[in-house]
């Protein structure tokens, strides 16, 4: 049996080598076997403030970093969440089976909320994961692959469909998240007990998908390393070091024991050179297509236009299901 396979990016800032190794590269290996959905989710873009024409931009560049990490158009349906209404419609009807209680438990929603404190918070940040659900639960998704700081959010969907299909009757499929183990979380290049995140105020800290090779070279000869030398594999004494090798690990398949032997009685300042063109080498073509996908608009539009009406129409169905459970309009 296929499974039905649901994720999502936000369009907010430069996508990382974190979400490549996170998110897109398992997509792709992902949508061979099964039948897959991939979304912009700029609906929860907008749960902090963002400037509308960069916006724009940035959710036309994620849909071709997407396509060049390898999404196939042809198996897979790659679409903006807001250009399918039935997300917002169904988050709406799923406020309502959300409880406060289960949405002030979220980390992400506490971390985010940190800086101002929830008075000043966004009621759409709060609600965030609610959509979240939404975007899964319309298409009767079965896997949900994500880094480990969404997982939360996944097993909250689980929670609020289980919810729904006792009051109303079974509606929607309760989903499985799928961690990827090595990699589910990868660090900053100057902070290693914090995520690589887009939103770090250090450009050091993270190496962008359309950084440039002298750019590559420069981020990880600057990254911190740890106290011991010796490149060796263990996150609990050299955390640095081990995400570094993490990093290596998936720009080459070679696992922790074989980059420990080819680097057995070097220093950093050579890891640090291999680790820089092994990168260079597999993302140099990635964003050579993501600049190919967009000098070419009018077939980025057509596949985004024939992801949208095939999402559209599955997620219509599920919606009148809904519709019609919850004794909504005639
Ligand atoms: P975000 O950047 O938070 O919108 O996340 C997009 C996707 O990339 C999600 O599946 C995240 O879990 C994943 N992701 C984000 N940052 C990292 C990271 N540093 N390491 C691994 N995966 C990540
Ligand atoms: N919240 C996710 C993130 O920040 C993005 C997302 C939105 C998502 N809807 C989703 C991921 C549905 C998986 C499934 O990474």
């Amino acid at each position: 049996m296929k499974d039905i396979v649901f994720s999502g990016v936000q369009p907010t800032r430069n996508l990382h080598i974190g979400n490549y190794i996170g998110a897109l590269k398992q997509w792709a290996h992902i949508q061979q076997q099964h039948h897959c959905y991939f979304c912009i989710v700029d609906e929860h873009a907008i749960t902090v403030p963002q400037d509308p024409k960069l916006l724009r931009e940035r959710i036309l560049t994620v849909a071709a970093v997407y396509l060049a990490a390898g999404i196939d158009p042809k198996r897979s349906i790659l679409f903006i969440q807001s250009e399918v209404p039935q997300h917002t419609e169904l988050g709406w009807l799923m406020m309502t089976v959300a409880k406060m209680g289960e949405l002030e438990r979220m980390t992400q929603y506490k971390d985010k909320s940190k800086k101002g404190g929830t008075v000043g918070a966004g009621v759409g940040l709060f609600g965030y994961p609610v959509l979240m659900a939404a975007d899964i639960l319309l298409y009767d998704t079965t896997i949900v692959p994500v880094g480990e700081d969404q997982l939360q959010h996944v097993e909250l969907t689980r929670v609020l469909a289980r919810r729904f299909n006792e009051k109303f009757g079974e509606t929607f499929v309760v989903p499985q998240p799928l961690i990827q183990k090595i990699g589910a979380r990868i660090m900053s290049l100057q902070k290693p007990d914090a995520k690589m995140s887009k939103s770090d105020e250090s450009e050091m800290a993270s190496i962008f998908l359309t950084d440039d090779n002298d750019t590559i070279r420069k981020k990880i000869m600057r990254a911190v390393t740890d106290s011991t030398t010796g490149v060796t594999f263990d996150p609990e004494k050299k955390p640095a070091v081990s995400n570094l090798m993490t990093i290596y690990h998936h720009m080459t398949g070679q696992t922790m024991k074989e980059i420990e032997t080819a680097y057995e009685g070097k220093g950093y300042g050579d890891f640090k050179k291999g680790l820089a063109e092994a990168i260079i080498t597999h993302m140099g073509p990635v964003r050579d297509k993501i600049e190919h996908y967009l000098s070419d608009p009018t077939s980025l539009n057509k596949i985004l236009d024939s992801g949208r009406d095939k999402a559209a129409a599955v997620a219509e169905a599920k919606m009148k299901v809904v519709r019609e459970r919850m004794g909504l309009g005639r």
